[in-house]
């Protein structure tokens, strides 16, 4: 039984405080931490921050913290760890409020990462097994990785507006493969970026990709063809972007110019001319998904490009991982994938309920990062468990991001025979 729950506030990747939590139970101590990203919206679950300018600059969590300590603690002690449903519920009866945002889902969160983790270990199985049971599912799948090669929105200094540019290795045999081509591409890629830019073209974004001071998608995608060129693996490497254009919609315009000082509103485009964008690139490379092509309330730009077929169209900022947005977006078909960020939902039974919703309209399912990580692997056993199929955990590169892609590592030999990588099947397996 759950003995005791204590919390305290740590740093996350970016040097920002967040919630960690000690769940004790009678089989010892489980910890977890929540994560927190930059794009946050008005349908994800709340994180609570103190707001005292003072400290942190705003960002401190002991209200949080004290949340746990004083009141979900009280809730949750004598309880079952593997009864997750019930423990998550406490929670959510005990906040009251729709979004989490009485005790905070950065809280609520936490302390349900470490149920879990403890729920494993009281049924003396691995975590991702406990997560699978959960969820009712028995293929154990290890995701197909989107290592994230070019940094630029919101998570890099450069003047890119698109976040990211992020490679697939669909075509290796086993993670342990995928793992190896991603680190030598980021490798080959890092030395293209110095012929052209020098060393500081190498400096990276919060999740690790290269960020140099490029402008165009397309120059970063050359580099990024360029470097799997030099590694060889052409026909193992397919490629993602995620374009984050909620960040540069300006009314029914899309300003791809926006982190330029000199050149912002001269480089417009309507809905209509990104699609545009979007079909050429499809043809020109070998791109496979798009998250975020449009705003988040752009539905019917994005209703059409699904409807293409051209590739993966992945809803994050469309959907924040919010149950009713995820309705909607099947009804309406405006993308056919579920970027899935588990602290926008704040509990793993909600976490395992939208990806649920997702695979049920036969959607591609991405279990997510943040931009601020911490060392927790718990994303990993999420994938596996799930058997999302798709994880994006940032480049292969930094140990908060390196966390969710070696432990990856270790349930492949783990699983020895019963592994299967979802390669090809990427998309629904
Ligand atoms: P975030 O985005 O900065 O909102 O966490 C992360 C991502 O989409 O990869």
């Amino acid at each position: 039984v759950i003995t005791k729950v204590k919390a305290r506030q740590i740093l996350d990747s970016r040097g920002i405080p967040t919630v960690e939590v000690d769940l004790h139970t009678n089989k010892g101590v489980f910890r977890a931490s929540a994560p927190s990203g930059v794009s946050s919206g008005m349908y994800e679950a709340i994180e609570l921050r103190d707001g005292d300018k003072g400290m942190y600059l705003g960002n401190g969590v002991s209200r949080a913290v004290k949340n746990i300590n004083e009141k979900i603690s009280e809730a949750l002690i004598g309880m079952d760890p593997t009864l997750q449903v019930q423990i998550d519920q406490a929670m959510i009866d005990l906040d009251k409020t729709e979004k989490k945002g009485e005790l905070g889902a950065n809280a609520i969160l936490a302390v349900s990462m470490a149920a879990c983790k403890a729920g494993a270990a009281e049924k003396e199985v691995p975590l991702y097994k406990h997560i699978a049971d959960l969820a009712g599912k028995t293929n154990y799948h290890i995701p197909v990785p989107a290592f994230t090669l070019i940094s630029g929105g919101k998570h890099a200094g450069n003047i890119l507006a698109i976040q990211e540019i992020m490679i697939l290795p669909v075509g290796a045999r086993k993670f342990e493969e995928a793992l190896q081509i991603g680190s030598e591409t980021y490798q080959h890629l890092k030395a293209v970026i110095t012929e052209k830019y020098g060393s500081h073209g190498c400096n990276v974004g919060e999740d690790g990709g290269f960020a140099p001071n490029i402008s165009s998608l397309k120059e970063g995608l050359d580099f990024v063809k360029e470097a799997i060129a030099r590694t060889g693996y052409n026909e193992k490497i397919k490629i993602a972007i995620g374009v984050g254009a909620t960040e540069f919609c300006i009314g029914t315009k899309y300003d791809l110019d926006y982190k330029s000082p000199n050149k912002s509103g001269q480089n417009f485009k309507s809905g209509e001319d990104m699609i545009d964008m979007y079909k050429e690139l499809c043809e020109a490379y070998p791109i496979v998904s798009i998250e975020d092509p449009f705003d988040k309330e752009d539905w019917e730009h994005s209703k059409y490009f699904s409807s293409l077929g051209i590739c993966q169209v992945v809803g994050d900022d469309l959907l924040t991982s919010n149950a009713k947005r995820i309705e909607r977006a099947v009804q309406e078909a405006a993308c056919n994938a579920l970027l899935l960020k588990i602290n926008q939902v704040g509990t793993v039974t909600e976490a395992i309920e939208v990806t649920k919703l997702a695979k049920d309209a036969n959607w591609g399912v991405v279990i997510s990062q943040r931009s601020g990580e911490s060392e927790d692997s718990f994303l990993a056993d999420l994938a596996v468990g799930l058997a999302t199929g798709q994880i994006k955990a940032g480049a292969p590169c930094r140990g908060e991001r390196l966390a969710k892609y070696n432990q990856l590592l270790r349930i492949e030999e783990e699983l020895g025979d019963k592994s299967i990588y979802a390669g090809d099947d990427w998309r629904h397996c």
